[in-house]
């Protein structure tokens, strides 16, 4: 599963790296860490990824269809 991050719509509310600490990491000023690049998901953290992505309040994450 992969994820992009949209860097024209993260606008650092944190709600992904906070429900999803082992799939997104912030940077040093709150945004997304992975603006502008795609996120390999862990084996077994799909869920947690859906849920971070669900509650972005910009829909700023979404699926890469592979
Ligand atoms: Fe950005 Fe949304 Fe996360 S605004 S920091 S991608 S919750």
């Amino acid at each position: 599963m992969k994820l992009a991050i949209d860097g024209k719509l993260c606008s650092g509310h944190g709600r992904c790296y906070t429900l999803a600490p082992k799939v997104f990491d912030s940077d040093a000023e709150g945004y997304n860490a992975a603006v502008e690049t795609q996120i390999d998901v862990p084996a077994g953290q799909e869920e947690a990824a859906r849920m971070g992505m669900r509650m972005c309040p910009e829909k700023a994450i979404t699926i890469v269809e592979e």
